[in-house]
């Protein structure tokens, strides 16, 4: 048994995944499988329409960081968008350029960011007045200078879920619009810092472009003022957040990046020699991922039928944090009839739910179930609670 997953590029029926039944079926679960064609045909998305231009994309790390999906990422052409000294290393060992390096992120230690700046990194995106001046006060103990962006708060809501908003006053990310001009003219003053641009990330799971028009308005606007102020900047970061379908992974495996490029190409005014940045995470590695895991039991109460994995919450936590949805499919079962049961793992926690009234064929113990749409935020985030093991994570095509 194959389950075909079907998406159509540029017109022709293009086969993204097949998982192959008869290798997993004997594997111990849970585990990560990746789809690497579907990941390979996005990156090709990617790269179609960014090709020749002046945009360039930094692949946010934390959405994952295996070796192997890094190496494939790195292997397109793609920057690397960091928040850690971990990430910068895992960067650095799959082979990223330094100058392809961009760090993130609202706490950075002063050993990160003598990490960052001991291997030229590309650009630090600046959070606050205070990181400002450690920053430049550690490239002057360095005898270095810091190439920067700063991280501007727009106040746009994104629209998405409230833990993955960042880009309003409420969020503590970034310097607020009013207190930009003293960042700005402060960036400018320091000897060891080189301001190379501004940089934006309004949240995460956006799926309407409207967000994305508004902080082309926003961007415009401050370009504006700043040049009437004799300030042209090198680089206009818009940061990441573009959404994946979560309810139909088969049919959108590969997100509508043109629709997507093609906002910030209409709505921003770019100066000549700015380049356009952006960080994408979930959009490149969230269809390529599913966890699979396999049916302990099947109890039922007066109420419920519950599905009981083999895998947990530790080992994918987005429904358990944010009331994500990830579809839920049984690969193995037979059956024709359809039945309503909660699907949820062996955690010790009444979060521990993958999926509430799904209607899935009658499952029994010992089937094999995929949680779909896991490439991003799954591996990345998963934990040993409960003392259980990582995921270890499976290729399509290893041999
Ligand atoms: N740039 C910055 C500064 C970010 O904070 C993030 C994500 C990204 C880029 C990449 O965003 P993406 O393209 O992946 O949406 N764990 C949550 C998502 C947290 C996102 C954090 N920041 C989840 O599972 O939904």
């Amino acid at each position: 048994m194959r389950c075909d997953y079907k998406n159509n590029i540029m017109g022709q029926e293009y086969i993204t995944k097949r998982l192959p039944m008869d290798g997993l079926r004997g594997m111990r679960t849970p585990f990560y499988y990746y789809d690497m064609d579907l990941l390979r045909a996005t990156l090709s998305e990617v790269n179609r329409l960014t090709a020749g231009s002046v945009m360039r994309v930094h692949y946010a790390v934390k959405a994952n960081g295996n070796p192997r999906i890094l190496s494939e990422i790195r292997a397109h052409g793609l920057g690397a968008d960091l928040v850690s000294g971990g990430e910068i290393q895992a960067a650095l060992d799959a082979g990223f350029h330094p100058s392809d390096l961009v760090f993130s992120g609202v706490g950075k230690t002063d050993w990160e960011i003598r990490f960052g700046l001991a291997h030229e990194i590309g650009c630090l995106n600046v959070e606050s007045i205070s990181e400002l001046e450690v920053i430049n006060e550690l490239a002057a103990e360095m005898g270095t200078t810091a190439h920067i962006t700063i991280r501007v708060n727009p106040d746009i809501d994104a629209h998405t879920h409230r833990y993955i908003t960042t880009g309003t006053v409420d969020n503590k990310f970034g310097i607020s619009l009013e207190d930009l001009d003293v960042a700005v003219n402060l960036a400018q003053s320091m000897p060891h810092i080189h301001l190379r641009g501004l940089h934006f990330h309004i949240g995460s799971q956006i799926t309407q472009m409207e967000p994305y028009v508004l902080l082309c308005e926003t961007v415009n606007r401050l370009q504006d003022h700043y040049e009437e102020r004799g300030i042209r900047f090198e680089i206009i970061n818009v940061g990441g957040g573009l959404g994946i379908d979560y309810d139909h992974p088969d049919e959108h495996p590969i997100p509508d990046f043109e629709a997507y490029f093609g906002t910030f190409k209409r709505g921003l005014r770019l100066r000549d020699g700015q380049e356009l940045h952006f960080e994408l995470g979930r959009c490149i590695v969230g269809a390529c991922g599913s966890l699979i895991s396999r049916v302990t039991f099947v109890k039922e109460n007066r109420s419920k039928k519950f599905v009981v994995l083999d895998a947990g919450m530790n080992d994918l936590v987005r429904p358990a944090l944010y009331q994500a949805r990830h579809q839920v499919q049984n690969l193995t079962s037979a059956s024709v009839e359809m039945e309503t049961c909660d699907v949820v793992g062996p955690v010790c926690e009444s979060s521990d739910v993958f999926a509430r009234d799904c209607m899935l064929p009658v499952t029994s113990r010992g089937d094999l179930m995929a949680i779909r749409s896991a490439g991003a935020y799954g591996e990345s985030m998963s934990s040993t609670y409960n003392m259980r093991p990582l995921p270890p994570s499976v290729f399509s095509d290893s041999k």
